[in-house]
Formats: C-alpha cells, sequence, structure tokens
C-alpha cells in the first residue's frame, strides 16, 4: 500500500525523503510527492504521477530544508493523478498531510463540518487535512486539533503533518497501518518501516494504535488519543542480512530467486546447530505443544506456503494443523478447537487481513506466532512470539524467496515440535542435512535458467491462459506457481488438484493451452501424468516437471530426488522463473506490476 516518511532536524529534507520514498517505493508506484518546508517560501510542495524517479527529476536541487513529508501511492480512494497524490494540502495553506490508510467515514464528515470548503482532491486524506486547519482556525492548538480528528475518523492511518508556520515540528499519528519512529543524532524521522531510515539511524521507537508523536530535533513526545503521555523506550535495527540492493541484476525478482540457496543456509545457521537439532525457544516449544490444533491464517503467497506448514505439521508433529484466508477468516471463525494456537505466516508482517484476525484472537485470549521476514513489523511485535524467516529485504512485490523461507520454517518449527512431543517421524528426520541438499537442488535449478526461458518461450510467449497441475502438495506449488504467473505476465492463471481438471475445467483446453504438471509425490504421480496425457489429448501445450526418480523421457525438466515432504522448495524455482521469463519476455516492469503493492495494509 502507500507509504510514508517525514523528517525533522539537522539533515537534508530534500535528501532524506527523496532516498526514503525509494525504499518504500514497493508499498506503491502510482504517484508520489513531498513537501518539504523552507523559513524563507513556507515550503514547496511537488507531485508527479508514477514512479519516484519521475518525482526525483521535477526536484529542484536548490531545494533543500530541515523538515519534510514525502508519500508514495496506491491508490484506494481516487485516481493516480496529481490532485490525489499526497500530500494534501489545507484550504488555507497551512498544513500539508501525508496519510497511508483508509478513512471509513469522510462523506459524514465533510457533510457535517466542511459543508463550505471546495475539495481538491477525491481522497479522504484531503478531508482529514482540511477538518485538521478548521479546528486550529476555530482556536485548537495543532495537537488538540489531530486529537480531535484520529477522534472522529474511522479507519486505519499512518499519519505525518507539517505545518508551513512551524518549521520545528513534525506531527504524526496512528492507527492499525504501521509506522514506526526513527531516533537520530540532532534529528528525528518516522517512516512506514524501519528499511526507509535505515541508511540514517538504526534507533527506532514504536507508535502504537491511537497514539500520536511530536517530533522535533532533539525531542519526542508520544501521547495517546485523550493527549495523556506515554513513554517508550528504542530499539535497534539489526540490517545485517543485505541491502535490498539491486547490484548487477536486471530485476529484484531475478536476484531474490537466486538467493533462495542463500536463504536456506542462512536459516540453518540461525535455527540449527551443528547436531542438527533445531532450536527454538523453550517457551515456544511449549506453547506449541499445548495446542491441540494450529491455525495458519496467511494471504496470498504466504497462504499458499502456509498450506504446505500445516501440511508438514501434521506428518512431522501429528499437529493437527490447517490453514485459512485471513480475509474470510476474520469474518467467519470456524468452529476452534479447544486449545487453538494462531501461525501468521506474512512476508512483510504489515498485511490488515491478517492483523484484525491477530486483534481479535488475542481478545479471545489464544497464543500467537508470526513467523515473518520483518522482525520490526506490527505482526512481529503484537503476537505473543515471531520468528523471522532470514530472507532479507523481499523488494520485487512478487514474492519468492520469503515463500520458500516460509516453506522451510515452517519445516523447521514440526521438527522442533515434533521432537518435543516424540514422534518418531520428527525423530527420524535429518531435516539439517535435507535442507542442506535443498539449498544445492535450488542451486542446479537457478542456473538451469536457459532452459527454462526456452521453456517459457515455447508454452508461455503469447498465450493468454495456463494451468498448473499437481496433487498433495504439488497441488499447493500449483497455486503458487499459477499466482505468480498472473500477478506479474497478466496470464489467466490457474492451480488445480490434478484430479479435479476433467471434473469442468478441462472444457477450457484448447489446442496449445499450456498445462504445466509437477510431479514430484511418489504415491499420485502416475495419476498426474494420466491427467496430463488427458490435457494433452485435447490439445494442449503439456511440460511436464518431475523428480528424477519420477521422470520420463520427454519431461521437460527433471530435478533432484528430495524427501516428497519438502518438494515445494525446489519445484516452485522453475515456476517463478516461468513466470518471470513469461513478464520480462512480455516487455513488462517485472518487479512492478500494475495495481499491487508489496505490504497490502488496507483490508
Ligand atoms: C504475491 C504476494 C502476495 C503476498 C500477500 C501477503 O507474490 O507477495 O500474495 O503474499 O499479499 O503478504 P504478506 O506475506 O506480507 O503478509
Amino acid at each position: 500500500m502507500c507509504g510514508i516518511i517525514g523528517v525533522v532536524g539537522n539533515v537534508n529534507a530534500t535528501q532524506v525523503l527523496l532516498k526514503g520514498l525509494e525504499r518504500l517505493e514497493y508499498r506503491g508506484y502510482d504517484s508520489a510527492g513531498i513537501f518539504v518546508h523552507d523559513r524563507h517560501s513556507g515550503g514547496q510542495l511537488i507531485k508527479e504521477v508514477g514512479r519516484i524517479k519521475r518525482l526525483e527529476a521535477k526536484v529542484p536541487a536548490t531545494l533543500t530544508g530541515t523538515l519534510g513529508i514525502g508519500h508514495t501511492r496506491w491508490a484506494t480512494n481516487g485516481k493516480p493523478t496529481i490532485a490525489n497524490a499526497h500530500p494534501h494540502v489545507s484550504a488555507d495553506g497551512r498544513f500539508y498531510l501525508v496519510h497511508n490508510g483508509v478513512l471509513q467515514n469522510v462523506a459524514a464528515l465533510r457533510d457535517q463540518y466542511l459543508a463550505d470548503v471546495t475539495m481538491a482532491s477525491d481522497t479522504d486524506t484531503e478531508v482529514a487535512v482540511q477538518l485538521l486547519a478548521r479546528f486550529v482556525q476555530e482556536g485548537a492548538t495543532v495537537t488538540d486539533a489531530l486529537r480531535h480528528v484520529m477522534q472522529l475518523v474511522d479507519g486505519s492511518y499512518a499519519f505525518a503533518l507539517a505545518d508551513r508556520d512551524d518549521g520545528d515540528t513534525l506531527y504524526v499519528a496512528k492507527n492499525k497501518s504501521p509506522l514506526l519512529i526513527g531516533v537520530g543524532d540532532g534529528f528525528n524521522a518516522v517512516g512506514s518501516d524501519a528499511l526507509a531510515l535505515l541508511d540514517r539511524t538504526h534507533e527506532f521507537m514504536e507508535i502504537h494504535d491511537q497514539e500520536l508523536g511530536v517530533l522535533r530535533a532533539g525531542s519526542v513526545q508520544l501521547m495517546d488519543i485523550n493527549g495523556q503521555p506515554v513513554s517508550r523506550d528504542t530499539f535497534i535495527v539489526d540490517v545485517s542480512e543485505g541491502d535490498g540492493d539491486l547490484g548487477t541484476y536486471p530485476f529484484h525478482m531475478l536476484k531474490e530467486i537466486d538467493e533462495q540457496p542463500v536463504v536456506m543456509r542462512r536459516l540453518l545457521a540461525a535455527y540449527t546447530d551443528e547436531n542438527g537439532t533445531v532450536n527454538l525457544s523453550a517457551e515456544l516449544t511449549q506453547a506449541l505443544a499445548a495446542a491441540d490444533r494450529l491455525y495458519f491464517v496467511a494471504a496470498g503467497t504466504s497462504y499458499h506456503a502456509s498450506l504446505v506448514g500445516a501440511a508438514l505439521m501434521e506428518e512431522y508433529a501429528h499437529m493437527p494443523a490447517s490453514a485459512y484466508l485471513a480475509s474470510e477468516f476474520g469474518y467467519h471463525q470456524p468452529l476452534l478447537a479447544g486449545k487453538p494456537m494462531f501461525v501468521f505466516l506474512t512476508q512483510s508482517g504489515e498485511t490488515a487481513d491478517i492483523r484484525q484476525v491477530l486483534v481479535k484472537v488475542k481478545a479471545q485470549g489464544f497464543p500467537t506466532l508470526t513467523i515473518t521476514n520483518v522482525p520490526t513489523s506490527t505482526l512481529a511485535r503484537e503476537a505473543d512470539y515471531a520468528l523471522n524467516l532470514h530472507a532479507g529485504p523481499e523488494i520485487a512485490v512478487a514474492s519468492t524467496k520469503a515463500y520458500t523461507a516460509q516453506v522451510a520454517t515452517t519445516a523447521l518449527v514440526a521438527k522442533a515440535l515434533g521432537v518435543a512431543k516424540h514422534v518418531q517421524a520428527a525423530a527420524d528426520w535429518n531435516l539439517a542435512h535435507e535442507l542442506g541438499l535443498i539449498a544445492a537442488t535450488q542451486q542446479t535449478l537457478v542456473d538451469a535458467k536457459d532452459t527454462v526461458h526456452e521453456l517459457a518461450k515455447s508454452a508461455l510467449a503469447t498465450t493468454r491462459n495456463a494451468f498448473y497441475i499437481g496433487r498433495g502438495l504439488d497441488y499447493y506449488v500449483a497455486l503458487e506457481a499459477a499466482l505468480k504467473l498472473k500477478e506479474i505476465s497478466y496470464v489467466q492463471a490457474e492451480g488445480f488438484a490434478a484430479g479435479e481438471l476433467k471434473h469442468g475445467t478441462i472444457a477450457l483446453i484448447e489446442n496449445g493451452t499450456p498445462v504445466i504438471a509437477l510431479i514430484s509425490d511418489p504415491v499420485t504421480a502416475a495419476h498426474t501424468r494420466a491427467n496430463a496425457t488427458e490435457a494433452a489429448a485435447r490439445g494442449a501445450h503439456v511440460l511436464r516437471i518431475a523428480t528424477r526418480s519420477l521422470a520420463e523421457p520427454g519431461d521437460d525438466l527433471v530435478i533432484d530426488d528430495l524427501n516428497p515432504s519438502l518438494a515445494p522448495l525446489a519445484l516452485i524455482v522453475p515456476c517463478q522463473l516461468l513466470a518471470y521469463y513469461a513478464s520480462l519476455d512480455r516487455g513488462y516492469d517485472v518487479d512492478r506490476p500494475r495495481n499491487l503493492a508489496k505490504s497490502v495494509t488496507v483490508e
């Protein structure tokens, strides 16, 4: 979704904002804007439609200041136009506001308080800044006016507010949308995530829901929505796991696909010892063992990883487990087991659909674990337990290395839990050794780029639709493979349980329709092959990807043999590459697909 940034103090605000926006661009790239305060002119507002580079080109080199706010947008209310880009300014020209989130009751607020104000945009954000200016005009201090706005609006927000008449103070506020305060030497800043500010500071302070902050060069004052002061310690964010720079790669997605073997090894180093024992904290292991069912709750790619994770929990820890879509679970909670525990798989740790589930189940008193790539994220901080995916920053919108890190981490948790529960299957499982083999297999697959590129050219170059089929875990990979293809190449793709094809979908198969069969499960390999052959008989262009001992002459790609329970970790790699090349060959921006944002912070 959108990303916001703000800074005040002894810095060149323009530089901080533009660098921060570049790092936040993964959150939205419809349009962007900055306001930089300047003691002589009052300040400059610059906005542009499209990528941050276009905004940068518009910013004069002479624009410097010691206070500023910035925004990169993923449109929710109003089309991506300059008028709708942030910052939004009050009618009297005094207040500038950037906002990440969605305010639901703005129509009513406009009617009640702002009937005489002509709006310059179609956004909910503008209503908030006009409202704030109205309260200040009526005599409120800026802080009280901001609190009043917070009390009136329904919905989610991370706000950063600048006052043209006060170049020393930056106001921030939060409810449900992510926001972190960066504490610097002679300056203070705010950003939607730590990454935006990590080149300036490693010291951060949380701001919680329904709190606001008053930031000056040398102080951060936090208070709750009623104006009561809040005190909070700072914490240090470590960035030892890569900085997300592109290096020599054309796209982040390709770099992140290539990083997967390294991520496997990093997870082994983080969670296992030299004997292959998985080390989780005793408290977390006890909490998991005390549950009688695990509920994985996630979205998109992370949901697909959860399906695999739940299967691993049942196989190796004999723990009943199931995966749910967060956007459904929160509003249609199934009948729960007696002692449920919730596991949130989330790359960003900020997904709003998941957070609303976390808030609800915590209120019900159930234990929670977040497994995320961003240890400083909201979901990591708010769950009872958190595990780090150690994948390093994932910048491409299409998730790749976070998916494999999620599957591997759930395997590690399943092993630890199974051992704690004295399950023989877990005791016999040499997972550390197998993950090492997986890393090697992934390496051979990322090295086979030319082969996969040829397959993409032969089957996917011009197609408008495609099907991925598999059974068991291969089916879960098929779901993820199809999502990868559709989100970056805009090909209508579906993942199917292979046996289901003949129950309706086979009607869609025409001459040349790509059907990609995933075959790594010895129990069902023959059936999946038969289903692929049925599709071929109707003219489908079938690609077969199989593990070595299940491979047959004519298969298109053969993968080293591995434990079928971990097959998704390898099988997904050529599927990621197929999607990458289908997008690249169509000339699309692989890292920034249309209509999508990396971190989905609205429900
Ligand atoms: C697809 C993708 C999304 C995310 C989903 C959940 O490539 O990345 O489907 O998986 O939006 O995001 P997280 O994992 O951050 O909760």
